[in-house]
């Protein structure tokens, strides 16, 4: 792809990194809202870039790029002073606006126009921070569960994969892999389910699984054997959801109540590069009692480090999209079908 035009309202480095348009005009997460505290320049990596997030003194969240347009220094090196980015090199000064409001060389000047920082659009939601460097194609994904106070949130990550982004997601909507990845939690590897057919419809919002039927020793927080009816999302090339519908089961499998829970996860990926993934998930679940979040967070960093390491493991790195080059089988139609609706959103970064 030709490199974009370099204009006035844009960084000379946004020459570098990620090119693709589908990817550069939607919404990234970049990290969790706590992250980023007042009083400090945190860098952040997306799609090869080099951004800074920082937050002014009313709370509200700045991420632009780590340039400094006198000469080029990263803003990431400065600091904050009086509610202002302070750049290290010759100490320009910049508001929340943006705006370069002392050259203290010539502090009796106002500076030019032109002298201004490189903001993005940046939004905070369901905890994490969002950023779209271009316009975005759509708003963030919708988590369903997020204003249901009935539900229990637990954010979980960041898992830093050194995997590509594609590939996380792809695993993420995987069924078939529990007994063997996640064997005594979400599955048993002496007896793997057979999954029965489901379908995959594209919806407004992404492409939609129906339910999938899985046993699971471990399936949620309280350690007790569970049939569980997951339902896959895509709401976005880089952002997943499923939503698991469990009902007590007993050792063998057997369910032992009629009564059906709702353990859900909206699952993010942060492309650093085409081969370098932060994943952050957040779960919502309503059984009752609440569990612990604790234990919540500590199930899925054990589950999640079992995932980074297949899928660290594959190659190659950047996912196929064209299906002939890896084998699909019925029960990869989740899968099969990401990876065709990637193609027909015309991606290029990060596939082959
Ligand atoms: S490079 Fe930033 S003030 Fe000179
Ligand atoms: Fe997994």
């Amino acid at each position: 792809m030709p490199a974009m035009t370099v204009t006035a309202h844009r960084p000379i480095t946004a020459q570098d990194g990620c090119q693709d348009p589908v990817l550069l005009n939607d919404w990234h997460v970049v990290g969790f809202a706590s992250d980023f505290v007042p009083g400090k320049i945190h860098p952040v990596r997306l799609l090869e870039r080099d951004l800074i997030a920082w937050r002014t003194d009313d709370g509200e969240i700045h991420v632009w790029e780590d340039l400094c347009i006198h000469r080029g220094a990263r803003l990431s090196k400065g600091w904050i002073k009086n509610d202002r980015v302070v750049c290290p090199y010759h100490g320009w000064e910049y508001d929340g606006g943006g705006r370069c409001t002392l050259m203290p060389a010539a502090p009796d000047e106002t500076p030019m126009k032109k002298a201004r920082a490189f903001p993005y659009l940046a939004v905070e939601r369901y905890g994490f921070v969002w950023v779209c460097l271009g316009e975005p194609s759509a708003d963030v994904p919708l988590f369903p569960q997020w204003d249901d106070a009935s539900f229990l949130k637990v954010h979980s990550g960041p898992y830093r994969y050194a995997a590509n982004g594609f590939r996380a997601i792809e695993n993420f909507i995987d069924a078939s892999h529990f007994p063997f990845v996640h064997a005594g939690l979400n599955g048993v590897m002496d007896q793997p389910d057979r999954l029965d057919p489901y379908d995959v419809h594209e919806v407004d919002t992404g492409l939609r699984s129906s339910e999938v039927k899985v046993f699971q020793p471990f399936g949620d927080a309280r350690g007790v054997p569970l049939m569980a009816f997951y339902t896959y999302h895509t709401f976005r090339p880089l952002v997943a959801y499923f939503s698991k519908r469990t009902q007590q089961a007993d050792a063998a499998a057997n369910i032992v109540s009629d009564h059906s829970d709702l353990f859900t996860t909206f699952f993010t990926a942060q492309p650093i590069d085409e081969k370098t993934t932060i994943v952050r998930v957040c779960a919502a679940l309503n059984v009752q009692p609440h569990p612990d979040p604790k234990s919540v967070r500590e199930r899925a960093d054990v589950v999640y480090g079992q995932d980074r390491e297949i899928v660290e493991s594959q190659r190659p790195e950047r996912i196929p999209t064209e299906l002939r080059y890896e084998l699909h089988h019925r029960t990869d139609l989740m899968g099969q079908r990401y990876r065709t609706w990637l193609r027909a959103k015309g991606i290029s970064y990060g596939v082959i």
